[in-house]
């Protein structure tokens, strides 16, 4: 929540369960519990600042993008819903591909057919799970399951949008020739807005659950990244960010809708009409520390070993863990190879090596992996003038400075934290006209609170690890790949 300034004033969050892998490459969530969480942070959010719903001038959203929500007539959730990582539907991509032509996806939607795109997890539903596909009347990404909760009303930005393989991206506009050619109804999808547009208002069982005003205004808002990128000032070429989430994304506005002809990366409407961007992601970021975590590292009582400890050791490890290399692909990965059958590696492992040395090797295995974003911007001409770091990696003051050095290039961390979330609040204050654009929003609010410098020496030993790095994937990818 913050303020006609831009001031955070109060912020509360609340976890949400982990999401289920029935099977390797599968990932679930239940909407419900995204609602009720959402509800209590709201809550919690209100009452530590002291503010009541009155207070609240708009309303604005962000979430996990890709993920499909599918609902009944009544509106009821069918299934869980199949959610950004999971990367089962590579048979759908391939159908779908072949069916449309390789080139003509591009030029409808600016992207490949990709397993995390929605569109094919309702294909895999169709397919796979008749029953339920039958009782599917319309379709939302996760954050507009919560606006509908909070509305009653059905809507989407044109950034979140992006993600589902249904938009012309670069017309704004969702594609008729995707509809017709994936046999599904434009009457199943929800209206379309641009980020900062108001496009409803709460309803009164929406305002009973959350303790928000009926009639409130919501504005569209945006999925994480692009909502993040907001709150990070990433408005208009030049400045790019560097988010550590479960996800790790590369993220650059363009003022086109710029391609990698290899799409490599994905290429989305930004929150900010007439503006795009350009995004290489990494499935499994922040999600290495935790798997490593929860997995193995448990403290003398049995208890999960906090992220401050481990990082901590990891910091008297030198840049290189001495040999040890980690590729972050426990979910199959996007950028840059765009295989869901890739696997992670821990690779160069001695008797010598301690817990310290992996958390170390993987925190440099995660900045290689976004590394390699920075490499493909620079085939295409994306500029990159800045870099701002965004979400738990921003925090680590060891990986911002292993992502400084990593990069070659200086790393600026902005005031406020709240990611996504800030840049959600951001585009809401747009909605309520406390800023006449998106642009004079992030002018005026967004800070540079700090910035990291590379250490040349530690530049040196990483740029040597980041060639060894990259001839992992090519050594192993036969290992796990079925074609
Ligand atoms: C972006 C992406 C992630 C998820 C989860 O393409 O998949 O940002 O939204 O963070």
């Amino acid at each position: 929540m913050t303020d006609e300034s831009g001031r955070v004033v109060s912020s509360a969050t609340e976890d949400h369960q982990p999401f289920s892998s029935p099977q390797i490459g599968w990932a679930e969530q239940h909407p419900e519990d995204w609602w009720r969480a959402c509800c209590l942070a709201i809550r919690k959010a209100l009452v530590s600042a002291n503010l009541s719903g009155k207070d609240i001038a708009c309303v604005g959203f962000s979430g996990q993008m890709h993920g499909a929500v599918m609902l009944d007539e009544q509106g009821s959730v069918v299934r869980p819903a199949l959610i950004w990582c999971d990367v089962r539907t590579e048979k759908e991509c391939l159908d779908l591909t072949a069916k449309i032509g390789r080139e003509q996806l591009i030029q409808l939607t600016c992207n490949p057919a990709l397993p995390n795109f929605t569109l094919t997890k309702l294909l895999w539903v169709r397919e796979n799970e008749p029953e339920n596909w039958k009782r599917v009347r319309s379709v939302l990404l996760p954050k507009d399951y919560v606006r509908l909760r909070l509305t009653g009303e059905r809507a989407t930005d044109v950034a979140d949008a992006s993600g589902t393989l249904l938009l012309d991206v670069a017309h704004r506009r969702w594609s008729r020739e995707m509809l017709q050619a994936a046999e599904l109804d434009e009457g199943s999808l929800p209206g379309l807005f641009e980020s900062p547009e108001v496009c409803g208002k709460l309803s009164s069982t929406g305002a009973a659950e959350t303790g928000l005003k009926v009639g409130t205004p919501v504005v569209a808002g945006a999925g994480d990244q692009a909502a993040g990128a907001t709150g990070m000032g990433i408005v208009a070429p030049g400045t790019v960010s560097a988010t550590i989430g479960t996800s790790g994304v590369v993220f650059a506005a363009t003022d086109r809708p710029a391609l990698d002809p290899q799409g490599r990366v994905h290429t989305f409407c930004h929150a900010i009409s007439g503006r795009w961007h350009v995004m290489g992601v990494t499935q499994a970021a922040g999600l290495s520390l935790r798997w490593f975590r929860d997995t193995f590292a448990m403290d003398s009582s049995g208890a999960r070993e906090s992220y401050d400890r481990l990082t901590e050791e990891a910091a008297k490890i030198s840049p290189g863990s001495d040999g040890l290399l980690w590729t972050p692909y426990l979910m199959g990965e996007r950028t840059p190879h765009l295989d869901a059958n890739a696997r992670a590696a821990l690779v160069g492992l001695t008797a010598s090596h301690t817990r310290a040395h992996i958390v170390r090797a993987i925190l440099e295995g995660v900045a290689f992996s976004l590394r390699d974003t920075f490499t493909i911007f620079q085939e295409m001409n994306v500029p990159v003038k800045n870099i701002r770091l965004g979400g738990g990696g921003a925090r680590s003051p060891l990986w911002r400075q292993i992502q400084a050095d990593v990069y070659g290039h200086p790393v600026e961390i902005v005031e406020a934290e709240e990611g996504a979330a800030y840049g959600a609040a951001l585009l809401a204050a747009v909605g309520a006209h406390i800023w006449s654009s998106v642009d004079a929003a992030c002018s005026a609010a967004v800070r540079v609170a700090s910035r990291v410098i590379p250490q040349p020496a530690a530049v040196a030993t990483l740029n040597v690890s980041y060639s060894a790095y990259r001839r992992i994937y090519p050594a192993t990818k036969e290992l796990f790949n079925p074609h």
